[in-house]
């Protein structure tokens, strides 16, 4: 097994018949690596892609505790409800704007967040000052949005775009979740160099 998913396995505590979500389950490396070997009640894979998803069957086998559904996270949304813990691996980079991901996941209320993406989290991350970030720009910093959003009762981020690894905690901070540990993991794996997860807590 790579290094990559020992870390990981070590880093995710899963309690005894947790429901799980997964977003981007993927080949199933996640699920089979780590997630599988807890005491799970249920687990959930949504994945877009149909390849992807003969992978996850071809590397996890028969196991009756999983569902993988055929769609995005963002048309998933009753998938959430009543969930213990959802994990997002290696999806972040790939999306056009990483805050709606972020968003997405504080209006689940899903109470423990965890959260993979590329980078390296600076150690001094608890303590920054987003204000001063460089590479996004607020609106209002105090979140009264303005502009044509649409924004409702839901959660929102006056932020357009950034992909800078360390802006997430902020950004989870924003809507509520704590920061609770963080791990980068270096060269373990060769598609995933330089990753970092990170355990959010619902305030
Ligand atoms: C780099 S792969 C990561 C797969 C796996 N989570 C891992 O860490 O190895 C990116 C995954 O995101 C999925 N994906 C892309 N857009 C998505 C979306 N909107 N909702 C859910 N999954 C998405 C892709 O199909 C692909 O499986």
């Amino acid at each position: 097994m790579y290094e990559y998913f020992n870390i990981v396995k070590d880093f995710i505590t899963i309690p005894d018949n947790s429901s799980i979500v997964e977003i981007a389950s993927g080949h199933g490396l996640l699920y089979k690596n780590v997630i599988s070997k807890s005491n799970i009640s249920k687990y959930t894979g949504i994945e877009p892609n149909k390849l992807f998803i003969n992978k996850f069957w071809d590397n996890v086998g028969q196991d009756n505790r999983v569902t993988i559904v055929n769609s995005t996270y963002e048309e998933s949304r009753e998938l959430f409800d009543n969930v213990d813990i959802v994990i997002c691996a290696g999806l972040a980079y790939h999306l056009p704007y990483p805050t709606h991901l972020v968003e997405y996941l504080a209006n689940t209320k899903v109470k423990e967040l965890y959260f993979e993406s590329f980078g390296e989290l600076d150690s001094d991350v608890f303590n920054f000052d987003y204000k001063h970030w460089g590479s996004c720009s607020y609106t209002d910093e105090e979140l009264n949005i303005v502009g044509n959003r649409q924004v409702g009762s839901r959660l929102t981020l006056p932020i357009a775009i950034t992909t800078n690894i360390n802006i997430y905690p902020h950004w989870f901070k924003m809507l509520g979740y704590k920061l609770d540990k963080y791990e980068n993991i270096n060269d373990t794996f060769s598609s995933k160099s330089q990753v970092c997860i990170m355990k959010f807590i619902k305030q």
